[in-house]
C-alpha cells in the first residue's frame, strides 16, 4: 500500500493535568517508524508502522485487504491490537501495569477505589472538591427502582449471583432510557456515576436474594466500600459494622480489578459499544464475558480447585504434578495470563492483602497455605516457569474476599464491581475516538457452492 495511504490516525483523547501526585502525560508518540514491506506472489507492499507511547510496535493493516486482497488470521487476538486507548498500559515482560500513567503499586498504596474510577473515566486523579462532588453523585444514584426489587423475587432460588446481575445491568436501560441521549459529557459523568453506584448495589441486592435475606439499603453514612459491606452483611437483627481492615482491604481488591486494557470483558464492552448499543447493553456484554472461568470466573475456580486438592488429601507437588500432565484434564486456576509472561503485579499486591487480612482477621486459612505451597512448588516446575505460568489476579483474590466473608459464588461479582469503571471508560474512549462497526472476517473451510437442483 502506497504512502499516500497511510491511514488516518484518530487524535488521542486530551490528557487531563493531574491535579494529584502529577504524572507527566505520556510522550507524544515518535514520529512514525520505518514502513513494513509485504511480498505476496511477486507483488510488494509498504505498510505503515504504527507506535505506541512506550515504544510498542504495530503494522497497521487498515487498508490492507482492500490493497491486496488479503487479511491477517488470528483467532485468539493475541497478535492483533485492535485499538488506540491511553487507559491502561501492561508490561507482560516486566509485570508492569499502570492506569493512566500511575502504577498500581502507588494506586493500591495511596488511593481509595472511588479516586481510581474517577481517574479511569477522567485521565486524572480527583481534587478534593472533584473527590467530594463524585462521592455526592454517588450516594445520590445508590438507590435502584423500586420495581426492579421484584425481578430479584422472581429469580429461582440459587440463581447465580452473576445471572441475576448481567439481567439486572440490561434492566437499567428500561428504567434509565435517558442515557440513550447520551451527548453531553456531564450527561456520561452522571450516566456513568450512576451505574458505578447501582451496579453496587445490584450486587448487594443478588447476594441477599441468594441467602433468602431481607435487602439492606445504602446509606448517606458510609463511604462506596462501607456501604457495600454493610448493604452485604447487615441484617434486620444484627447490624453489621465494617472494621477499617475491612474497608481497606475491599478498596484495595476492588482497584486490583479496576481495569486491564484489551481482556476479553473489555473488548467485548468495546465490540458492542461499536455497534451504538447503549452503555447498560455494553456493560451486561461485559458481565457475561467476564463469568468465564478462563476469564473473571477463574476466581471462584481458584477455591475450587484449593478445596478439591485438600479433599482429595494431595499434596501441592501431587497438584503440579497432575497439571503438569496434559492427559489430566488438571489445570492450575489462578495460574497463568495471555499478557504476563512473569508474576502478574497484582497477584503480588493480592498474596500481601491476603496474608494481612487473614492475619488481622485471626483466622486459620488452610487454603492459603495450601495456595502458598502450589506457588512455591510451580516455581520449581519447568513445565510452569518454560510456559511463563505464574499467579494471575485471580489467584490470591478469591482467598481474601473468603477471608473477608464473601461467598465464593460472589467472587465473579465483585470482580465485576472492580471492573466497571474500567469498561465504561473503555466505553467513553470508543465513543469519543469515532471508532467504526467492529466486524472481523474469517477463513471459510466448509462446503463449497451446492447447485442448485
Ligand atoms: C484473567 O486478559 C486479561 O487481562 C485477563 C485478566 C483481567 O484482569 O482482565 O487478567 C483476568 O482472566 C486472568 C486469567 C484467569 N484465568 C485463569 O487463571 C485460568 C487458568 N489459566 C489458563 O487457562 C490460561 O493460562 C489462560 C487462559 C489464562 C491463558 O491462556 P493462553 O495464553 O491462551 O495460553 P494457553 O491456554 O495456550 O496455554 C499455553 C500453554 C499450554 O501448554 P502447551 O500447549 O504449550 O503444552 O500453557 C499451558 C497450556 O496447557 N497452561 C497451563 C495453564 N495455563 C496455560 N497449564 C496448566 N495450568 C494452567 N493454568
Amino acid at each position: 500500500m502506497k504512502n499516500s495511504s497511510v491511514p488516518r490516525r484518530p487524535k488521542a483523547p486530551k490528557a487531563h493535568p493531574a491535579p494529584l501526585d502529577a504524572t507527566p502525560p505520556a510522550p507524544p508518540p515518535a514520529p512514525m517508524a520505518a514502513k513494513a514491506a509485504l511480498s505476496v506472489g511477486g507483488k510488494s507492499w509498504e505498510l505503515p508502522i504504527l507506535r505506541g507511547a512506550s515504544g510498542e510496535r504495530a503494522i497497521d493493516v487498515t487498508d490492507l485487504r482492500a490493497a491486496t486482497g488479503l487479511v491477517t488470521y488470528d483467532p485468539g487476538l493475541g497478535n492483533t491490537a485492535i485499538c488506540e486507548s491511553a487507559i491502561t498500559r501492561i508490561d507482560g515482560d516486566k509485570g508492569e501495569l499502570l492506569l493512566r500513567g500511575h502504577p498500581i503499586e502507588r494506586l493500591t498504596d495511596h488511593c481509595s477505589f472511588v479516586e481510581v474510577a474517577y481517574l479511569l473515566l477522567h485521565g486524572a486523579l480527583p481534587t478534593t472538591d472533584q473527590r467530594a462532588r463524585f462521592s455526592e453523585l454517588l450516594n445520590r444514584h445508590s438507590l435502584i427502582h423500586e420495581d426492579m426489587r421484584m425481578f430479584f423475587r422472581n429469580f429461582p432460588e440459587g440463581a447465580h449471583p452473576m445471572a441475576v446481575l448481567s439481567a439486572m445491568v440490561i434492566s437499567l436501560s428500561s428504567f434509565y432510557p435517558e442515557l440513550e441521549a447520551l451527548s453531553a459529557k456531564e450527561e456520561a459523568d452522571i450516566t456513568a456515576t450512576r451505574l458505578l453506584s447501582k451496579l453496587r448495589t445490584i450486587a448487594a441486592f443478588s447476594y441477599k436474594k441468594s441467602v433468602g435475606e431481607p435487602f439492606v439499603y445504602p446509606s448517606y453514612k458510609f463511604s462506596y466500600c462501607e456501604n457495600f459491606l454493610n448493604m452485604m452483611f447487615s441484617t434486620s437483627v444484627s447490624p453489621y459494622r465494617a472494621k477499617d481492615c475491612e474497608i481497606q482491604a475491599l478498596n484495595r481488591l476492588l482497584i486490583l480489578h479496576a481495569d486491564h486494557e484489551q481482556n476479553a470483558s473489555t473488548t467485548a464492552v468495546r465490540l458492542v459499544g461499536s455497534t451504538g448499543a447503549n452503555l447498560y447493553a455494553s456493560i451486561a456484554a461485559g458481565c457475561n464475558a467476564l463469568w468465564g472461568p478462563l476469564h473473571g470466573g477463574a476466581n471462584q475456580a481458584v477455591i475450587e480447585m484449593l478445596e478439591g486438592i485438600l479433599a482429595e488429601g494431595l499434596t501441592a507437588k501431587e497438584a503440579v504434578r497432575r497439571a503438569e500432565d496434559k492427559n489430566s484434564g488438571f489445570r492450575l486456576m489462578g495460574f497463568g495470563h495471555r499478557v504476563y509472561k512473569t508474576t502478574d503485579p497484582r497477584a503480588k499486591i493480592a498474596k500481601t492483602l491476603c496474608r494481612e487480612t487473614i492475619r488481622r482477621k485471626r483466622l486459620e486459612e488452610p487454603l492459603f497455605h495450601l495456595a502458598l505451597e502450589l506457588e512455591e512448588e510451580a516455581a520449581k516446575s519447568a513445565y510452569f516457569t518454560d510456559r511463563g505460568l505464574y499467579p494471575n489476579v485471580d489467584f490470591y483474590t478469591g482467598l481474601t474476599y473468603r477471608a473477608l466473608g464473601f461467598p465464593t459464588n460472589m467472587f465473579t461479582v465483585l470482580f465485576a464491581l472492580g471492573r466497571l469503571p474500567g469498561w465504561i471508560a473503555h466505553w467513553m474512549e470508543l465513543k469519543r475516538s469515532g471508532a467504526k462497526l467492529m466486524r472481523p472476517r474469517q477463513l471459510y473451510v466448509g462446503p463449497g457452492k451446492i447447485p442448485s437442483k
